[in-house]
């Protein structure tokens, strides 16, 4: 941090505003606003823009946050330019009345963007949550990829998960202010699942966890759209009428792109359950009672190995390899034939099962927020020492 934010933050609470907007950064970021408010160094505080709303809304109430700001942006079918002009136009206003030390972003979404991008504008320094995922694919996932190399560039701090998201900074020349914290998804899956879980979705509470075999599929990435949509759907359909052993539970996102795609193949199959967006208490504590993980979320990819859950991941790339590399998780792309040789060996080959059914935690230890939390006090001069860097276990 530059020595003017120190000299000029001295002898007072520091201001840190987190703005998030979906439900994935929310629910990274939860963790971390709750350890900012509970440290009187801090001065904590929260503007969401709601590129989500419902979703969005979901998870505020399950981590007890209440926004002090709600640019309440989100439109159906919205387009990416209408959420970065709104959250700019928002921001703009939000960040002039604060004025906070520090801005956190999460991610790599539209609003993590333009939350950066706004912060920048007002030479407010940035912090990246979740900094340096790579695939080297600049429409892959799209706009994501983009998103996050931008904040890059216009973060001050960057908090990496793991080593090699630190690696993939260096190689891009951002050296300064660079910490490996672990993520903070693991932080908040540690207070999510419990033993005797009841679900607010009543449908979960009547499956047979002990005699299914429950496939936890989600699928909403923009560049799943269209094609490669429809050949996961596709294989999903058959893979439900091929084994009656199986309960496909299938959170649907609420884009209505997605939303219909899903319910034009998969309606009206015994075995597959088309539901609502979880939340995020009841997504984590399915995933624990799940036999196999479908997925295109990133989120999901950090979670199930931290379950012991193996992950057929629907893209044909990831940013985040540690899991890939560790074992129990699997790129299966979006070709119908080969998802369904993929999900079916896992069903069928008990030894192919197990080669992937072991908890690893790669992302995290479940302290990233208290890591997150000292290196920003180091950097405005308020502690003598970084915090120790996130360790794998091998
Ligand atoms: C966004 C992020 C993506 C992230 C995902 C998490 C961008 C460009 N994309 O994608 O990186 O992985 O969130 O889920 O930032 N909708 C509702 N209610 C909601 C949420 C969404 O109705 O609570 C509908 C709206 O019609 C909205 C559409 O879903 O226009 C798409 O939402 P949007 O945020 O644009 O894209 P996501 O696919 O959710
Ligand atoms: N999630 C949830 N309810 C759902 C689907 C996902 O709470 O119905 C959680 C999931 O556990 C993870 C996060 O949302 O913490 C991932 O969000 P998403 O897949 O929408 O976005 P991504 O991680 O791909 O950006």
């Amino acid at each position: 941090m530059d020595p003017q934010s120190v000299e000029r933050t001295a002898g007072r609470a520091l201001k840190v505003m987190a703005i998030f907007g979906t439900r994935p950064e929310a629910i990274k970021m939860a963790p971390l606003v709750k350890q900012l408010e509970s440290d009187p160094r801090f001065e904590a505080s929260c503007c969401v823009t709601a590129q989500h709303r419902q979703m969005l809304d979901g998870v505020l109430e399950i981590f007890h946050l209440k926004p002090q700001f709600d640019l309440d942006i989100m439109e159906q079918r919205q387009t990416l330019s209408t959420i970065t002009s709104k959250c700019l136009l928002g921001l703009e206003r939000v960040l002039a009345q604060v004025r906070p030390d520090l801005v956190l972003v999460h991610g790599d979404t539209s609003t993590t963007f333009a939350g950066a991008l706004a912060a920048f504008y007002q030479k407010i320094a940035v912090g990246h949550v979740e900094a340096g995922l790579r695939t080297h694919d600049r429409y892959s996932p799209f706009p994501e990829e983009m998103n996050r190399s931008l904040v890059g560039r216009l973060a001050d701090l960057h908090f990496c998960p793991t080593g090699s998201n630190q690696a993939n900074l260096s190689a891009e020349g951002i050296t300064q202010g660079v910490y490996i914290t672990g993520n903070t998804v693991i932080d908040a899956l540690r207070t999510t699942v419990v033993e005797d879980y009841s679900f607010a979705t009543d449908a979960l509470n009547h499956i047979d966890y002990a005699q299914k075999k429950v496939v936890l599929v989600t699928c909403h990435r923009r560049e799943n759209y269209g094609a490669p949509m429809e050949q996961i759907m596709s294989a999903l359909r058959t893979l439900a009428l091929r084994h009656p052993e199986i309960e496909v539970i299938y959170p649907v996102h609420l884009s209505p792109v997605v939303q219909e795609v899903a319910h034009r193949h998969l309606d009206g199959l015994a075995n597959v359950h088309l539901v609502s967006p979880l939340m995020a208490d009841e997504m984590h504590n399915l995933m624990a009672r799940s036999y196999l993980v479908m997925t295109d979320s990133g989120g999901l990819q950090e979670e199930a190995p931290a379950l012991g859950k193996p992950v057929l991941v629907l893209r044909q790339e990831t940013e985040r390899p540690e899991a890939v590399e560790a074992g129990t998780v699997r790129i299966a792309g979006v070709q119908t034939e080969t998802i369904l040789a993929m999900a079916e060996q896992l069903l069928t080959s008990p030894e192919s099962y197990r080669e992937m059914a072991h908890a690893v935690n790669p992302y995290g230890d479940g302290q990233a927020c208290r890591r997150i939390a000292q290196a920003i006090l180091y950097e405005f001069g308020r502690m003598d020492c970084p915090p120790e860097p996130f360790q794998a276990e091998n």
